[in-house]
This record gives C-alpha cells, structure tokens and sequence, in this order.
C-alpha cells in the first residue's frame, strides 16, 4: 500500500520504490512532517524542547510551539515564524487561520486539478486527501499528496473552498513545503537571460530566506522552478538528493529557509508578490502541482528520475515517439517569407532526409518586421498568392511535413486585432502601456480574447494540414492589469492569464490532434513542465553557438529529459570541422537544422545528409535512455555524457572539447550503465570495447583542438 494510515500513532505514511514519507496528526490538529528518505529507516514522532519566547496556542499549552514543529502547512502569523504556506486574509484583515485536522480518503488516481495542467496517473496511482477547517472563515483546506510509486515521486497540490459567508483572499499559496532536518545543504538552481538559459548554480544554504522566483507571468529564464536540495559533498553518483518541481508556466515562488534551530523549510508555489486570489463564498481555488523526489545516490540518479517522470507522466504520450528532424527558416529568412524559397527549401530537405520544414515569423497579417502584425493570424496575401492551404499541399507535395509559428499571447499596437480591440491587451487605465519587442501582452484572463484565437486559428489552420506548431511567447508581462476584472481582483490576473494559456493549449491540441507542439519564449523562457504536458519539446536557445549551446544543454539535462530539447545546427559557414562540431553538440537533443539551405555547398548538404541518416539510427537512444553526465559541470574543459538505452544495451556517447583543454591530457570516462561481460562495437567506427572496460573507465586522448568532439555509438552484441 503506497497510503497507510497507522491508527496506533496516527501516522499517515507514505511509500514509493525507495523512498518514505510520513507526517503525525499531532495533538489531534495539527499535521506534523517526520520523515522524508530513503524507505524502511526508523521513523520517530517529532519532540523538542520548547523554544524560549515562543507562542503558543492557549489551548495547548508551552509544550507546543509552532515555531519549531516541521510542519506539512504551516500557516501565516501561527506562532510559526517561518515562512508559510498558507496565508488568507478573511474579513478581520490579518491573514491569520487556524486549520485543524478533520479527515482523510484516498483516492483511486488523483483528483483534477481544475484548468491547470497535472502530472498524468495510472490504474497504480493513488491520492491521500486531506482535508482541514478554519472555524473562523469558514474555509475548508484539502491537501493532496499523489504517489507515482514506481518513480518514486510524490506530487502536493491543494485546495481551498470557501464556506464561510464573505469573501476571502488567498494571498499566500505554496503546495509543496517541506521541512528537513539539519541546514547542511547545498542549494542547485538553474538561472539565466536570454540567450544564455540554464545556467547550473549551487551553494551552500546561509541561515535566512534564499530564493529563486518569476514575477514575470512566464516561469523564465532567469530563474527555473526546478530546484534540488543536496547534502554539500553530493556528486554525479553518490550523496542524499531531495529535488523539487512545478507543473506551471506562470510566475512562481520557490523559497529555502534556514531557521534558528538550524533546520531548512522549502517551499514551491504561489508565492510571488503579483499573486492574488479571491473566493467569494462557494468558490474553491486550486494550486498546480509541485513534484518531490528523493535519491541517496546523487545528482545524475536525480536527474534519472526526473527524466523518466517527466517522459511518462508530463510529456504527451506521442512525444515518446521519433521526433521529426525539423529545418526551421528563422535564422535563414528572419520575417521574409516567400513561397518559391520555401518550396525550394522543401525539396533541398527532402533530399537530405529532413523530415519537416518548420516556417517561422513573418508569414502572416503585416508582419514584415516585428513591429507589426500579431494577433492578425491570416496568411499575409502578397506572400500567400493562393492561400495557405495551396502551400501547405505544395510543401507536403515535395515530402516533407509542415511546421508554422505562432505567438497567441501577443498583440503588436499596429495591427488589425489591436485597432479593434484595445481593451484587449493588460493595461491598467490611466498608465502608460509598457511595450517590449513593440508588442502588448494579451489578456488571456479575458473568455473573449481565448474565443478569438480560437476562431482565429481555426479559420486559418482548419483545413490545411499543419503538422506542427511552434509556440512562442516573446516578452514578459509587466504593468498588469485586466480592465475586464474589478480592482479588488487584479492580482488574480497573472494566473488567470496561465489558465487562459492552458485553456487554449488544450484547445490546440484537441482540434488539431496530428500537430505537435514546440514551446519557445525567446528560446528556453518556458522551460517548464506545465508547457511541456502540451508541447512535444522545447526550442532550448536562441542561442546556436556550439560552445554556448553546451553549457545551455547540460544545464537543462539537469532536470529535463534530452527528449524535451530542441537542438539545431546553425550556419557553419561552410567550415566542415565546424559543421561536424555543432552537429555533434546537437546530437545532445532533437536534431533540426537552421540555417539557408540554399546557399550551403554540396559538400555540406552531402554531410547534413549523412548526419541526418546517422542520427535517424540511434535516435531512439537520445529520445528514451537514461542520461549520464561524465563532465564536471562547474568546470568548462569539455562536456561528455552519454545515453544508455534500459537494457544497457545501447550507449550514445558524445564528448565536445571546449576552452583548456590541451593535446596530451586525456579524459577519463566510467560508463555505469555498461553491461559486464559483453562486448560492445562503436557503429559509427567499428571500434571494440568490453562492457567491463567500459565501466573500468576507458582514457579518450583529448586534442586541444577548436570544433573537436568524439561520438561513439556503443551497441552490445548479444
Ligand atoms: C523568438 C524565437 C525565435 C524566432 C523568433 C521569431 O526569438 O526564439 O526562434 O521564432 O522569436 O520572431
């Protein structure tokens, strides 16, 4: 049973593979957190000594003291001074709850979560619900644990319904918190900008707040809701790992504290300053889901982990098959979209093995710049002679499939939709509009804005053959404000707007059932699991230098399965060593091309052909193995990690020179996932390797060279 309730010491514990988790109903109210790790240790109810100066209930005396009890939902202003996770401000305007324990069930799946996207479950998968009461607002509290047993993770949402007879602001909303013993850890995030995503960072936690957060209205690149937890001497493969996520696209909070009493409380959710939310009587809110994870055995088993869930339970299941190797026209045409070079790219494609042409901006409404056009989603008439739909024909008439770009959320000021609808971007009357990229933001809070880009994208993709669409939010929300809700309600607006995101989302995804979808915002901006439960992967960068596109992937290898990361090879100038280079870089991910196909030599397209055929054959390596990191991530020299396929019995190997690395010295590569006793021939070379060797560790003499990497497709003969 992954959900056992232990009447003799009202203990609710939970189990998955390796892991357990376990909190008491302490003085028959309040939910008190006791363990968290690996499974069958022995798990002892909480005791401290009261804490000098602290407050406690009236009721219970000094013996409880919020203050220092690890707790599953602390409330704000409790008597506990850490950070909370819940605070609702009712109508004597403090913020401050007092929910007790009323009773649990456990449910067969999960239960939805309404609007927001949710990891998916199985006939295996199983829900405790708690539920908990405020006498004085009347509010009822549901905490949601779902066990994924088998991935040995657990994901928390939560819900609150207002009973009470006025209304009620939830201010304050972080499903996941959790608090661990001890404070002697090292805190991993991923941070970056544009261009420049997923950079690793790690330090060790100080007493105090520390967090990473997006008041953005898009979960950002500048801080990924990812997040680990690890004890400071954790490596690749050995050391105590919790890891942390969010299934959602918007602004976030994740929050570390080191308390007092030297213990650390973590916590992800709806924290950020922009959130708001009020319920009238009768209406009930819902959190997203936030992910747990624990592993004893280091970062790459964490990311292991990560991967496999994210491939089984977010990813649409379609995901899971091959990807198409995708020529995409941005780097190569920027907005200037024309038929007969597009066809001609089509049929250069098809020639090399490329299985769709991805057509980027600037084929709709005004759109020769970015100054104009959004939100004016028709096929702009002087490139489009006979309509989309004679193109599209004419694109798969040449044997390769068809990828658009779109942008939903965004508005240019001059463009037809914007002349007609004003009202209909965020804006808060009387103030000036902030512009970014000259575009507006759309209120995705608004029903009529989501109808009209439904209509809209109906009309025009309805009955042409879209294969695939590429999804792009190209700025952030700033000066937020719906003229459609009433002031007291504004700050609802950042979250309203994801849902509005979501609800069209699914929208696509239902009406146009064949299409996948790439996320992208300004490359990897929305790099998350609410979007990836809808998208097929994400364009990780805009970024397609080779030595930054390193550091780019790796960081976002962290947490996220190679299957969800878009990788092309950009113009290499007719530079064959360079070429190779940023194809073997690219190799990390989904393959794709972007660059003019036209213009390149045909010793270049000679060798995107071959690439393309090799890549086709170990594919499925990348897209499904589990992923192992050879390369000390904080230092540069090179990158090295390989694929392995659950049988041990396929491993694609890359390894890519970068900066300092010198002729002479050598790289020294242990490679877990081999199979003793098998020997197993590179594909690509013919080379032989014993599966014991491997795991031994073999030297690979590095050159020092600039565009210098090693591929090995290493296959086990039977
Ligand atoms: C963003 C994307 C690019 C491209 C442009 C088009 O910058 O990241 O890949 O689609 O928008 O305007």
């Amino acid at each position: 049973m992954p959900i056992h309730f232990q009447r003799k010491n009202n203990r609710f514990l939970l189990t998955t593979k390796n892991t357990a988790y376990a909190f008491d109903i302490g003085a028959g109210r309040y939910l008190v957190h006791t363990y968290y790790g690996k499974k069958g240790k022995e798990i002892t109810p909480f005791s401290g000594a009261p804490l000098s100066y602290a407050a406690y209930p009236e009721s219970l005396g000094a013996n409880w003291n919020p203050d220092e009890i690890p707790q599953e939902c602390p409330f704000f202003d409790s008597g506990d001074y850490r950070i909370s996770a819940l605070r609702i401000e009712g109508k004597d305007g403090t913020g401050v709850t007092d929910f007790v324990y009323r009773s649990y069930r456990i449910l067969q799946g999960r239960r939805d979560i309404d609007g927001i996207p949710a990891a998916r479950v199985d006939e295996d998968t199983k829900t405790l619900e708690i539920k908990m009461v405020d006498r004085v607002t009347g509010c009822e509290l549901y905490l949601y644990y779902t066990v994924f047993y088998e991935d040995d993770v657990i994901s928390r949402s939560m819900a609150i319904k207002n009973k009470g007879k006025v209304p009620v602001t939830v201010a304050r909303c972080m499903p996941l918190s959790l608090d661990l013993k001890g404070c002697d850890y090292h805190m991993i995030s991923l941070w970056g900008t544009h261009n420049d995503e997923c950079n690793i960072q790690r330090f060790p936690l100080h007493h105090g707040t520390q967090s990473i957060f997006s008041r953005r209205g898009a979960s950002s690149p500048q801080h990924n809701p990812f997040l680990a937890l690890c004890a400071p001497k954790t490596t690749e493969t050995k050391g105590d790992v919790y890891a942390f996520n969010l299934v959602y696209s918007g602004s976030f909070l994740d929050e570390v504290e080191v308390d007092q009493q030297c213990n650390t409380r973590v916590q992800l959710g709806l924290g950020s300053d922009t959130f708001a939310y009020t319920l009238a009587p009768g209406e009930e809110f819902t959190s997203p889901e936030a992910l747990m994870l624990y592993t004893k055995d280091g970062l790459g088993e964490m990311s292991r982990l990560m991967h496999r869930f994210v491939r089984r339970r977010i990813m649409p299941a379609h995901a899971l098959q091959p990807h198409p190797v995708v020529l995409n026209t941005w780097e190569a045409c920027y907005f200037d979209i024309d038929e007969a070079t597009l066809f001609a790219f089509a049929e250069e494609s098809a020639k090399l093995g490329i299985d769709m042409l991805v057509m980027d901006d600037g084929w709709f409404g005004a759109r020769n710049y970015d100054d104009a056009g959004l939100g004016d989603w028709y096929p702009n008439p002087q490139k489009f002679k006979n309509g989309l739909k004679s193109f599209v024909e004419g694109i798969h008439e040449r044997g390769v499939k068809f990828g658009i770009w779109i942008e939903p959320e965004m508005v240019n000021p001059d463009s037809d939709l914007y002349r007609a609808h004003p009202d209909w971007c965020l804006r808060i009357e009387g103030r000036e509009l902030l512009l970014s990229r000259n575009q507006l933001v759309l209120d995705m809070a608004n029903p009529a804005v989501i109808e009209y880009l439904k209509a809209s994208y109906d009309k025009t993709f309805g009955d042409v053959g879209i294969d695939y669409f590429k999804w792009d939010m190209n700025r952030h929300l700033a000066a937020v404000g719906s003229p459609l809700l009433p002031p007291e309600r504004q700050k609802e607006v950042t979250f309203r707007y994801m849902k509005g995101v979501y609800e069209l989302l699914d929208y696509m995804t239902t009406r146009f059932p064949n299409a996948i979808i790439e996320s992208c915002s300004g490359g990897g901006g929305r790099y998350d699991l609410g979007m990836m439960r809808y998208g097929f992967q994400i364009w990780t960068s805009d970024n397609t230098e080779p030595y930054a596109r390193i550091d780019i992937q790796r960081g976002a290898l962290l947490a996220y399965p190679a299957a969800t990361m878009s990788c092309h090879v950009s113009d290499p100038h007719e530079d064959m060593k360079s070429l190779d280079f940023r194809y073997k870089v690219a190799v990390g991910g989904m393959l794709g091309y972007e660059l003019n196909i036209l213009k390149m030599s045909d010793a270049v397209k000679q060798e995107m052909a071959r690439q393309i055929a090799e890549y086709k054959s170990f594919a499925h390596v990348i897209r499904l193995g589990d992923y192992y990191n050879l390369a000390c991530p904080y230092e540069k020299k090179y990158d090295a990690h390989y694929y392995a396929t659950e049988n041990g019995k396929e491993l694609l190997f890359s390894l890519a020179e970068c900066e300092g690395c010198k002729a002479g010295e050598t790289a020294l590569l242990r490679f877990r996932a081999a199979l003793p006793g098998v020997t197993y021939t590179d594909a690509l070379s013919g080379k032989a390797f014993s599966g014991d060797e491997l795991r031994r560790g073999i030297r690979l003499p590095l050159t020092g060279e600039k565009h210098h990497a090693t591929l090995y497709y290493l296959v086990a003969k039977d």
